[in-house]
């Protein structure tokens, strides 16, 4: 991985509650990198945050926001990015990040994800009456895709400083 990673941007992808932003900024820190997160940047670029994008345009339009954020995102050179954690079930993405990243899937159980979105309204797919089931489904359809990221390090319910040192050991 140390000789894939040359100049490629290091992509942390991943559920929401996998803590992708906190170790994302923790990585970039410790290896004196520059930090951006998708969902930020697209906050910034629309002036909406997203759950209002999700209300005024809809989940689809949102992708392709998305989409075209990250494309350029990893134009820019080594950094840590890391992606909401639907980014990556883009298949046009995928295949970009393929080429031009290195890609770390932040992996947790059921309960480590659930205690980490608990008390943040702020994700628009989370709004069900039941959100575990929601969860639960989302890991059912998107774990075989993030399994396909470079480098799989499993987010367990420890300080994420340790997950950092975890991933950076990983990348070799
Ligand atoms: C989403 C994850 C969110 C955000 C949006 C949709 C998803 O990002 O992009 O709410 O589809 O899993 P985080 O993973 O950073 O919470």
């Amino acid at each position: 991985i140390r000789e894939r990673l040359g100049e490629r941007p290091i992509v942390l992808v991943g559920l929401m509650g996998a803590g992708k932003t906190t170790v994302g900024r923790r990585v970039a820190s410790l290896l004196s990198l520059p930090f951006v997160d998708s969902d930020a940047e697209i906050e910034t670029v629309s002036t909406m945050t997203v759950p209002e994008l999700f209300e005024a345009y809809g989940e689809p339009e949102f992708r392709a926001l998305e989409a075209r954020v990250i494309a350029r995102l990893v134009q820019d050179g080594r950094r840590v990015i890391a992606t909401g954690g639907g980014a990556y079930m883009n298949a046009d993405t995928r295949a970009l990040l393929a080429e031009k990243a290195v890609t770390v899937w932040l992996k947790a159980d059921l309960d480590t994800l659930m205690e980490r979105v608990g008390r943040r309204a702020d994700r628009p797919l989370l709004k069900a009456a039941n959100p575990r089931k929601v969860m639960q489904e989302l890991m059912d359809m998107r774990y075989p895709v993030y399994a396909k990221a470079d480098l799989t390090v499993v987010s367990r319910a420890v300080k994420r400083d340790v997950i950092a040192d975890e991933l950076i050991e990983a990348l070799g």
